[in-house]
């Protein structure tokens, strides 16, 4: 059972996210790695989905074997740094619907700005998977999540790489019902909302912009 708080604390994942917080590695790798992360973490996220079965006949006898139950899961990415988590849960959920919220931080204020929304239909009986790599402020993940409740989503999940305590705790606070797998909690937030330690940004280092 997936608590609000999920660390996901295989050494694959710890080892592949030290290289990742390394400033030296390049573009190069730390997309790889990212990608790579991800199919762990949606390994995790999707441990819990709901099954059912299905009538099929092997060689040797027919047999009623497990199959996973309902609609299509949808996939959300909180671009643009979403992308990066996305294409390795695709890659493991290949079938999934995939929806994407433009949010961009207002710098002074730190709040989430929307300018893109697109999301897969009759979310209230799919499993969603909400995907950005830094749940930072919370408050990107927040409003993202507000819109998709809106839309009728009811199952949500969120995904990402690294969290600070105080985008846990807004997270609990405005959606307790949405649980969190991160492969790492760091200790706090400077005072321009990054993570620290952390590992910068995640849109510039993984897509080399500055
Ligand atoms: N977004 C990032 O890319 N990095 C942080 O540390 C916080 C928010």
């Amino acid at each position: 059972m997936l608590e609000h708080l999920n660390v996901v604390d295989h050494p694959l994942v710890q080892h592949k996210l030290t290289i990742m917080r390394d400033k030296n590695t390049s573009t190069n790798s730390f997309r790889r790695l990212l990608r790579e992360i991800s199919l762990l973490l949606a390994y995790e996220i999707t441990r819990e989905m709901e099954m059912t079965t299905r009538r099929i006949e092997t060689p040797l006898s027919p047999m009623d074997a497990p199959v996973i139950a309902g609609k299509k899961l949808a996939l959300i990415s909180i671009l643009r740094a979403g992308n990066g988590l996305l294409d390795g849960v695709l890659e493991l959920v290949p079938a999934a619907r995939v929806g994407f919220v433009g949010l961009y931080r207002d710098e002074k204020t730190l709040q989430p700005v929307q300018y893109y929304y697109k999301v897969p239909s009759e979310l209230k009986d799919r499993l969603v998977i909400c995907v950005d790599p830094m749940l930072a402020t919370g408050n990107s993940s927040v409003a993202a999540i507000d819109l998709l409740k809106k839309d009728g989503a009811n199952n949500i999940r969120f995904m990402c790489l690294l969290a600070a305590p105080e985008g846990i705790a807004r997270m609990k606070e405005a959606h307790p019902d949405v649980p969190i797998v991160t492969a790492a909690v760091d200790e706090r937030l400077n005072e321009h909302g990054y993570i620290v330690p952390g590992l910068g940004d995640a849109g510039d280092r993984m897509y080399g912009t500055k």
